[in-house]
């Protein structure tokens, strides 16, 4: 595959090689996973023809396991912000796996940890970096931060707020409570509480943290309302509670600002998702005034992780970073991602367009029926929102003009 423009579909959607491969992993994948895919299945009407089994992948295109090659309107859940497979990336993790693709975190660092320690502080303004696998790491270790450095425990979250289904952040998510977090809800912590997301601030209790997206991924792709980020900031300060900004989702150019914060510095930054290009890899930054707290612990790193700044996931998202540089991705973000809300708002039928850049929204009726019409056009999208009310688009970076277009065309047809 060499990233074709437009979706070339060969087969109805799936074939049966796909359909093969799907069988075999219901044999023995936990039904945690299986029966979540299945029931979106029987929900969007294609119980036949969902999912697709992914092969290949290049730029903003995937191939299926029968040759069908679509348009990933999703970046692989975010991941793929500077297109799948950049060769620049690519050649970075290759050259990192053939050199060292391991070192000892906390015990005998590599290199490449080092520079993007470097990097990604210079990027952020920031001055120091836990690095994690996953962004549920990375949340987990500002959390921990926040404790730290305030010895306070209590948590606030605001509703639709998605930080990763591992024990610590599940407990602060307000996004599917119910179902995310309910069936272990005696094994997590009630520290947290949650407000409206955009609306009245409660009374800030003494907080160890205030946990936000800047524009909420999973939760609809919205923005809060204009000054609202300002003024959690100030009530934060004011309650001397920190201020933790997840942008794993919405941060390193989607929005088209290279941090969705924009000028407002928290005091813990998490990334994750585009940063390794495809590897996992996240990192939870933050100023030296909360990060120094850690300095009071006595003897063995409190923590730390086996694969905790992986050489060959350091390797991959310093080539990230020149490439949204180098592409200027960021400004990409902007200019097509205002091209692209303009046009998904001409379509009939659509409601609202929400979010920023190409973190975006389209609000409209039967968003599970339009997912799976979009998929059979060549196009994966993802509903996002509580109650699955917006389509959730989120596209490689470099996506062109062509495809964001077929996109639109494709979803006049679909609505
Ligand atoms: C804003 C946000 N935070 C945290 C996470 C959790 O990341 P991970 O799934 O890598 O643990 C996600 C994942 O979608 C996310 O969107």
């Amino acid at each position: 595959m060499t990233g074709d423009d437009l979706p070339l579909l060969r087969t109805a959607v799936p074939g049966p090689v796909s359909r093969a491969w799907v069988d075999r992993l219901a044999r023995h994948e936990c039904p945690a996973i299986t029966a979540r895919r299945a029931r979106r299945a029987v929900a969007i009407g294609a119980a036949d023809t969902d999912p697709i089994v992914w092969d290949e992948a290049v730029g903003a295109n995937v191939q299926d396991a029968d040759g069908n090659v679509f348009v990933d309107l999703c970046s692989g859940f975010g991941v793929a912000s500077v297109g799948h497979r950049h060769p620049a990336v690519v050649a970075a993790g290759q050259a990192q796996l053939a050199r060292l693709p391991h070192a000892m975190g906390d015990a005998f660092p590599d290199v490449r940890r080092i520079e993007l320690l470097e990097r990604l502080t210079a990027a952020t303004g920031m001055d120091r970096v836990i690095f994690g696998s996953s962004g549920s790491d990375a949340v987990e270790a500002a959390l921990k931060t926040a404790r730290v450095a305030t010895g306070r425990g209590r948590i606030l979250a605001f509703t639709g707020g998605y930080h990763g289904l591992a024990a610590a952040p599940l407990a602060a998510i307000g996004y599917h409570v119910r179902a995310f977090r309910d069936p272990f809800a005696d094994m997590l912590g009630q520290h947290v509480d949650l407000a409206p997301w955009g609306g009245d601030l409660p009374a800030l209790q003494p907080y160890a943290a205030v946990l936000v997206e800047p524009v909420q991924g999973r939760g609809g792709m919205r923005e809060p309302p204009a000054g609202w980020l300002e003024g959690l900031h100030a009530a934060a300060r004011a309650a001397g509670a920190l201020v933790i900004h997840d942008e794993i989702y919405a941060g390193l150019g989607r929005t088209g600002t290279f941090l969705a914060g924009r000028a407002l510095r928290p005091d813990l930054l998490c990334v994750g998702k585009a940063l390794g290009g495809g590897f996992p890899i996240s990192a939870c930054l933050g100023t030296s005034a909360a990060m120094d707290a850690w300095g009071a612990s006595t003897g063995e790193a409190i923590h730390t992780q086996t694969f905790l700044g992986n050489p060959v996931g350091c390797a991959m998202a310093l080539a990230v970073l020149d490439v949204i540089e180098r592409e200027g991705l960021v400004a990409r973000a902007a200019t097509e991602g205002a091209w692209f809300a303009d046009a998904l708002a001409g379509v009939p039928g659509v409601r609202a367009i929400t979010g920023r850049g190409l973190m975006l929204g389209v609000h409209l009726d039967d968003s599970l029926g339009v997912t799976r019409r979009m998929l059979e056009r060549g196009y994966i999208v993802l509903p996002c929102g509580e109650r699955a009310e917006a389509l959730g688009l989120t596209p490689p970076l470099t996506t062109s003009r062509a495809q964001l277009a077929g996109a639109v065309a494709a979803l006049k047809e679909c609505v």
